[in-house]
């Protein structure tokens, strides 16, 4: 199957920062998200995470991106959160149904979110020293991180991002209100070299196995397509599309994605 040796091969040749940068963007593409894609984000995911434990300088593009990446997907989850808040009011037969689907977005939602911050952590823990834009960009989105510390599902993995934070924060204090980027960012530098690796925890490395489905097709297959047709400028006969739905406006295929 095409798709599926594509992606595999994808995640072979994928110990390159540029490839890395792909996988965020793909992970990017489909940020309106629900639990059909998890297919696509956890597997692009899975692939970033087998390498962040080599990743060394990652360039500001790609740490901004993976940071951006993990804000996005904040703000999804405080919305999904304040919908099942408001349906949970609703009247209980409605709110049951709705409730029930977003349950799942959320999981799901968690689920790679955790992943993010599990690309985040392998990264510092393992080359803090030779990834100050990473230290810059999670530092720029503090407050972020902040949010889940007491979370249950996101607990662990933050601490180690954590003791990051709270370090640089320290070492920062004395540039003011208002540093320059510059400064900021030779001030990582410096203070990385000083920073005691074992002040973070470290368990067995992270690996992931790519487990092909049983049938990827039915989910890529109809996914790829409506990419193709909505973001391509290629045109096609709206009214002959048979392999996923136009109404939704969005790439959303019909044949549900494996969430399994
Ligand atoms: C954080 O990353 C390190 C290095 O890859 C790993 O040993 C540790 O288990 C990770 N922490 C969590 C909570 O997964
Ligand atoms: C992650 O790495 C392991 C071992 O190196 C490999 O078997 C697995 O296929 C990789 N997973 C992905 C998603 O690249």
């Amino acid at each position: 199957m095409l798709l599926s040796r594509l992606v595999s091969t994808c995640m072979r040749i994928a110990f390159t920062v540029t490839v890395a940068g792909h996988l965020v963007t793909a992970s990017h593409f489909v940020c309106r998200f629900t639990s059909q894609d998890k297919y696509l984000h956890t597997n692009c995911l899975a692939a970033l995470a087998n390498m962040s434990s080599e990743f060394t300088n990652l360039n500001s593009f790609v740490a901004q991106k993976v940071v951006h990446l993990y804000s996005q997907l904040c703000k999804r989850h405080s919305r999904l959160v304040d919908q099942i808040r408001a349906s949970a009011m609703m009247s209980q037969d409605q709110s049951q149904l709705a409730e029930g689907s977003e349950l799942q977005d959320l999981s799901v939602l968690e689920e790679v979110l955790r992943m993010v911050l599990e690309v985040i952590n392998s990264t510092l823990t393992s080359h803090l020293q030779h990834n100050p834009h990473l230290v810059y960009s999670i530092l720029y989105n503090r407050e972020q991180f902040a949010m889940f510390r007491a979370h249950p599902t996101f607990q662990d993995i933050l601490q180690n991002i954590d003791t990051v934070l709270n370090y640089f924060s320290t070492r920062l204090e004395p540039l003011g209100t208002n540093p320059s980027s510059k400064d900021v960012l030779q001030t990582i530098k410096d203070a990385g070299m000083t920073f005691k690796k074992d002040k973070l925890k470290k368990f067995p490395e992270l690996k992931f196995k790519y487990v092909e489905e049983e049938s990827p097709e039915e989910f890529f297959i109809p996914y790829v397509w409506s990419l193709v047709y909505h973001c391509s400028n290629l045109y096609f006969n709206p009214t002959r599309i048979l392999l996923f739905s136009l109404n939704t406006g969005t790439a959303e295929p019909t044949v549900a994605g494996k969430t399994g």
